[in-house]
């Protein structure tokens, strides 16, 4: 933390009222370093470890750049554009806007997919000081020209190492194609590849790169372990850590949305209050998991990696890994889940013999040695003796792990389909 106060910053009074009410005493180091470049209108590439307040860093200097200029934006136009790859990560950011934007009159849209366009249309029709977004729908929108992005003053890529990866990039060049070329481009992020900072430059104009901390660098407090499991014996594992009352508000992490399913009914079989999130469920059912976890209404929530980048849940307890991520990059999001905002918190992860690469692989980018835990009933000295796989051979045994489990489903669902009691109907989530 450094001696900085809110104060410090040259923010109009509705900024500084909307910040003493949010009860920060200071701005957090990331905030600090990025605040005063923005302020000054500068292209940026942020840096800063999980739950460190990288929101605000871009939220604030732009919330004072729209009071100040006073511009109007006409309408099916939007001055800012703020892109996430999930949609409840889209949701949150609309909601830090509001909070850090009460008092500020500025018009803020929310624009996300799996939900009813027609609202967001209207909402458009009045013009978008802040256009937060998720890139499929803004493209939707853009087609039936619903909005234009001409007039767009400030572009900020939320997590931007994922929205320049593969999975988006064609999505993400055809939006900044229709921006105006001279901009403000911000990218913020934990983690940012090599392969992508390239990527990430040739969008921005002589960008001032913030680090506050080496990228891909785990959140301070948080302990991180590794349970070596045999595949077979990791649901009884998370019984049996889910069954300690300091496991209060939990995250399990799975690789698939099967996973996810599978995991989910185990939980639920064990009257274990839990509830999955991934890209199947309807998006109601998603954000109702993310609310009901909030809440504290479920103990756990089951999720794939659409909850791993972005998602501030207060007091999370514990993250675990019941799949290790084959991408490093996605351990440093998933455990960041947990220990935010100077709180402390715990990451495990299972590991059985194929994982093992992916834990040496996270080990060499977080530039850290992850602490094995035998104090548990499912220690397995097997896993642990194992030789470590190259990450290719244990992705493709994991591919076929996964295959024949799949098929052994499949073949139960034909022989117990449509029983009360059968597979089928223990498989359907509960909502
Ligand atoms: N200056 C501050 N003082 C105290 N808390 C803060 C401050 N700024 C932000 N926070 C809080 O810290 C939490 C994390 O903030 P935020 O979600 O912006 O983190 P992030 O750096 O974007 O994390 P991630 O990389 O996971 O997206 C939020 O609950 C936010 O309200
Ligand atoms: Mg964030």
């Amino acid at each position: 933390m450094t001696n900085k106060l809110f104060t410090d910053f040259p923010f109009v009074s509705e900024i500084q009222a909307a910040i003493k009410k949010t009860g920060y005493e200071k701005p957090t180091p990331i905030q600090v370093a990025a605040i005063p470049h923005l302020l000054e209108n500068k292209d940026l590439i942020g840096c800063a470890q999980t739950g460190t307040g990288k929101t605000a860093a871009f939220a604030l200097p732009l919330i004072q750049k729209l009071v100040t200029r006073k511009k109007t934006t006409p309408a099916k136009n939007a001055q800012s554009l703020i892109l996430t790859p999930t949609r409840e990560l889209a949701v949150q950011i609309h909601e830090n806007f509001k909070t850090y934007g009460q008092g500020a009159k500025i018009k803020i849209v929310l624009a996300y997919g799996g939900v009813s366009i027609g609202p967001q249309i209207r909402d458009l029709q009045l013009g978008a000081d802040v256009l937060i977004a998720t890139p499929g729908r803004l493209l939707d929108l853009m087609h039936q020209n619903k909005v234009t992005l001409k007039m767009v003053e400030t572009f900020i890529l939320d997590e931007a190492d994922r929205m320049l990866d593969m999975g988006f990039i064609h999505d993400i060049k055809k939006i900044i194609a229709e921006l105006p070329r001279s901009r403000q481009t911000i990218l913020f992020s934990a983690t940012l590849p090599k392969e992508i900072e390239s990527l990430a430059q040739s969008i921005l104009i002589n960008p001032v790169r913030v680090d506050v901390a080496p990228p891909a660098t785990t959140a301070e407090k948080v302990a991180q372990s590794v349970m070596y499991v045999e595949t077979s014996q990791k649901r009884d594992l998370l019984r049996h850590l889910l069954l300690k009352p300091e496991y209060k508000r939990v995250i399990v992490f799975t690789r698939t949305k099967h996973g996810a399913n599978r995991v989910s009914e185990v939980l639920t079989k064990n009257k274990v209050r839990s509830e999955a999130i991934h890209g199947n469920k309807s998006q109601n059912a998603r954000l109702r998991a993310l609310d009901n976890l909030k809440s504290g209404s479920i103990q756990v929530l089951i999720a794939t990696d659409v909850a791993a980048r972005g998602i501030d849940i207060d007091n999370i307890t514990h993250v675990i890994n019941y799949d290790v991520p084959n991408v490093a990059e996605n351990y440093v999001h998933r455990i960041g889940r947990t220990a935010r905002a100077g709180t402390a918190g715990i990451a495990i992860s299972f590991c059985d013999i194929e994982e093992k690469a992916f834990i040496q692989d996270i080990e060499k980018t977080i530039k850290l040695k992850i602490d094995i835990d035998r104090k548990h009933p499912y220690h397995s000295v097997k896993v642990e003796q194992a030789q470590v796989l190259s990450k290719g051979k244990a992705k493709a045994q994991l591919e076929q792990n996964s295959q024949q489990r799949q098929n052994k489903y499949k073949r139960l669902r034909k022989v117990f389909g449509g029983s009360k009691k059968g597979v089928q109907s223990q498989q359907r989530p509960r909502r």
